[in-house]
Formats: structure tokens, sequence, C-alpha cells
């Protein structure tokens, strides 16, 4: 006798209005993976916040995504830095208002450039670990009772660079491996609440601008040292997102799903002329304290 019947199709996590009724909160929303990110759940009936640096940015983003369905509701939340805990409580509340509620938070705002380890300046260490880090714990503290309330879903946007040593990327990676930290503990002491929470690993993604910015390379020279022969798509990224705050992830918690073609199992992150490529930029004048 099979386990599962004709319930579990209509049950189903594939419908067309999955998401429909529920409200997603996103930080770094008009960067390129959060934003597809929020246009999944939105094609899927959800209806969203999009919080950002950048009024420009953020609003285009919001109307951009609005368009995708006709009863749509995507408000811009500019101005606001997920460093500061008081204006992520002020968007919370503004979305509460406009929105009614919060079910999913996406904690992606981050920071990120190359640098080598002697010329990253403290301060820049820092900034990237406050917004990429303290930004993550303040989100989930500005959202918490919204997602005590819905037994909420959380998914932070993390990175493979912590799983070994990455060169240029000290900084993010030491970020990352506290989302990571930060994730597995709040999927603990938040379970009993009904809140789950997981990390989105994104490795190489096409047309991203952190791709754009942060790669080496051609894209058939970095395709070619993927496991799978391929940029990841935004649409592999939708598809994770999805996956993670539908029905079907919901005895998944305190979990990492990495979307990156089986990339970093083969430390596949474009240093190939490791280590010259290290010492000539560590010997380059300019060493900052
Ligand atoms: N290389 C080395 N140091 C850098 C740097 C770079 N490319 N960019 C910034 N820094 C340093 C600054 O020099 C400063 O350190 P200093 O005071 O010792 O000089 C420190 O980082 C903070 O810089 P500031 O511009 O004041 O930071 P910010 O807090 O406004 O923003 C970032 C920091 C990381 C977000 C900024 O670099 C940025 O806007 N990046 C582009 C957006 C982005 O990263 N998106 C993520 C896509 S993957």
């Amino acid at each position: 006798m099979p386990t599962l019947n004709q319930s579990y199709v209509s049950k189903g996590s594939w419908r067309s209005d999955l998401f429909k009724g529920k409200v997603v909160f996103v930080t770094g929303g008009a960067g390129t993976i959060c934003k597809v990110q929020t246009e999944a759940l939105v094609l899927l009936g959800a209806n969203a916040a999009i919080v950002g640096r950048n009024k420009e940015k953020t609003d285009a983003a919001a109307k951009d995504i609005a368009s995708l369905r006709p009863d749509a509701k995507v408000i811009s939340l500019p101005n606001i830095d997920v460093r500061d805990v008081n204006s992520l409580v002020t968007a919370v509340n503004k979305t509460v208002e406009e929105l009614g509620r919060i079910d999913f938070v996406i904690a992606g705002a981050a920071g990120n450039f190359l640098s080598d380890f002697n010329h990253l300046s403290s301060n820049a260490f820092k900034s990237v670990v406050a917004i990429d880090l303290l930004g993550s714990f303040n989100t989930i503290k500005a959202c918490f009772e919204q997602l005590r309330k819905n037994k909420g879903a959380i998914i932070f946007v993390s990175a493979t660079l912590h799983y070994y040593g990455v060169p240029f990327q000290i900084h993010v990676g030491a970020a990352k491996a506290g989302v990571d930290a930060l994730s597995n503990a709040l999927a603990v002491e938040l379970g009993p609440l009904g809140i789950r929470s997981n990390c989105l690993a994104p490795g190489p993604i096409d047309n991203t601008e952190g791709l754009q910015r942060l790669a080496k390379g051609t894209k058939d020279q970095m395709a070619a040292n993927i496991p799978l022969q391929r940029l990841g798509t935004t649409e592999d990224i939708a598809d994770a997102t999805v996956y993670l705050f539908s029905p079907a992830a919901s005895y998944v918690t305190g979990d990492v799903l990495v979307v990156d073609g089986g990339s970093w199992h083969v430390g596949n992150l474009g240093n190939r002329d490791y280590p010259v490529n290290i010492i000539k930029a560590l010997d380059a004048p300019g060493s900052k304290l």
C-alpha cells in the first residue's frame, strides 16, 4: 500500500497561489538575488516589503516586482540601514500597517568587495561584518513579534566562502560564517515557537552584480570549473527560495541549502594564479590599519 495519496498533490507545494495571503519582508531586496527571490514569492501569491539603502533602486525594484501580478502589493522601504535596528523597527511597523503582517523574512542585505588582508582596514572589516551579520541579527530582532505571531520562516542569504580559506574575502567569509551560526542557533531557539530558520548559499549566479564585480575569468572559464558545467541562474535561486518557504520544507530548519552546481566542492573561486596574485596584492603599496 502506498504511503502517500491524492491529498499530497492537492495540499501541494506547487500551486499557483501557494503563498496567497502571506507577506515577505526582504532586506537587500533591490539586489539581483533577493529581488528574484521576492519575484518568485509574489508570482506565487505573496505581497512584499522591499527594504534598501538607496531610494531610487529600492523604489524601482518594488515597482518592477509589483508588475508581476495584477493584485500584488509591493511596498518600497528605502533609506534603511540594517546596521540600525531602530530603522528596521520603523520598516517593520510600516509593513504591518500597509500589508497587515509578516510571515517570511529574507535577510539578504550584504556588502562585499575584494581586498587582500594588508589593504583591508579594521573599519572595512567591521563595516562588512556589521552589514552582513549584525544586520541579519537586527532584521530578525525587528521582525520577531510578527514571526512569532504567524509561525513564520526565515531565509538568510549566506555564501560558501567560509567552508575553506578564500583569499581576498576574509571579511565576507567571517561575516557569513557568523550568519550560518546565527541561523543554526535561531533554528534551535525559535523552533519550539514554530519558526523555521535556514540559509541559502548561492554559488556563481549569472547576471548578478556580485558575479560581475567579484568573479575572475570569462563565463566559459568559470563554467568549465563547475561540476554541473554551467553558471547558476536566478531561477535556480527562485526555486530554492520557494522550496524553503513552502510546506515541502516544513520539517527543514537549521539547514544550509547550497545552490552552486557543486562549485565549492572543487574549491572553485577563480584564484587561478594562487599564490602569486595574493603575494603581489599583499606587497602592493597602501597598507592599511
Ligand atoms: N576595498 C577596500 N576597502 C574598502 C572598499 C574596497 N573596495 N570599499 C570600502 N572599503 C572600506 C572603506 O575604505 C572604509 O574603510 P576606511 O575607513 O578604513 O577607509 C570602510 O570600508 C567602510 O567604507 P564606507 O564606504 O564608509 O562603507 P559603507 O558602510 O557605506 O559601505 C560597503 C560598505 C561594503 C557596503 C560598500 O563597499 C559598498 O557599498 N559596496 C557595494 C555594494 C555591495 O557590496 N553589494 C553587495 C553585492 S554582492
